[in-house]
């Protein structure tokens, strides 16, 4: 598919699926954003990826940082057509008796704040230009509960709450607004999940992970039209009818 032209925000790009997302954004023609707290990091994707890759210091759990981060790559790129909502954490892992309060309210604060701010930053500018594609990932731990995991479930069941609401009140407006589920991928997140040994999750083998490229190529395909059919839901990426509409394996 090509994105000649497009802008596309990117938040978490600094390793992971953000990373692989901004390499595969740009590879399809597109500017890319690469928003992260970690600046050395997106600076060095930035270089990687060339003249159609700015890097935006940010920290997505602050609104006012969230929304300078959009006003900047409208300055750097001259517009914003795609958002995604990429960033989150995991860690505090702790049972709800044991979980120290700040730390689980911290994670509310990136996983859930974080996709609101996102939107609350790029939707007037995409409302006003009347069309705008906000892809939010998702993650099975919105649709059932995961040893441990309470502050991470929580604030994606909220977050899948936020692409339901983004459609309800402007997908007559010209916004679709997806969530993807990607199933387990090889990533520090992952990494971090494993050393915790808590849950079933912690237990798999890194083989059974799908590497970032695939998710990063379904958030591609996701700013088509065949990816309509999804608008106000959620595509999950262990469905073999999506695998092979995207081209993977
Ligand atoms: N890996 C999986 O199996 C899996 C499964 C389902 C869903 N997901 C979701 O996929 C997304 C990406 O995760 P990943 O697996 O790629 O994990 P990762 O490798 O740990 O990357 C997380 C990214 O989020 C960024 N981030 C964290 N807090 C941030 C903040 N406050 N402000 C800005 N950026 C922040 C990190 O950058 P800095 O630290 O530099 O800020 C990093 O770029 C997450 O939403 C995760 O919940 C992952």
């Amino acid at each position: 598919m090509s994105l000649t032209g497009k802008v596309v925000l990117i938040t978490g790009a600094s390793r992971g699926i953000g990373a692989q997302a901004a390499r595969a954004f740009a590879a399809a023609g597109a500017k890319v954003a690469l928003v992260a707290r970690g600046s050395d990091a997106i600076a060095e994707l930035a270089g990687e990826i060339g003249a159609s890759a700015v890097a935006i210091p940010c920290d997505i759990s602050r609104y006012w940082e969230m929304e300078q981060a959009v006003a900047n790559c409208v300055i750097a790129h001259g517009g914003l057509d795609i958002v995604v909502n990429n960033a989150g954490v995991i860690e505090p892992i702790a049972h709800l008796a044991d979980a120290d309060p700040d730390a689980w309210g911290t994670v509310i604060d990136i996983n859930l704040k974080g996709v609101f701010h996102g939107m609350r930053a790029a939707l007037p500018g995409m409302l006003s230009q009347g069309y705008g594609t906000v892809l939010t990932i998702g993650s099975g731990a919105a649709h059932g509960p995961v040893e441990a995991w309470s502050h991470y479930c929580a604030s994606k069941a909220g977050a899948f709450m936020l692409t339901k609401m983004a459609h309800k009140e402007y997908g007559d407006k010209g916004i679709r607004a997806i969530s993807l589920s990607p199933g387990t991928v090889a990533t520090q997140m992952q990494k971090e999940i494993k050393a915790s040994g808590v849950n079933p999750i912690s237990q798999l083998d890194w083989s059974d992970h799908i590497p970032p490229e695939w998710v990063a190529q379904t958030l591609v395909w996701m700013c088509g039209a065949e990816a309509d059919a999804y608008l106000g839901d959620e595509i999950s990426l262990r469905d073999p009818d999506v695998r092979a509409k995207v081209g993977l394996a």
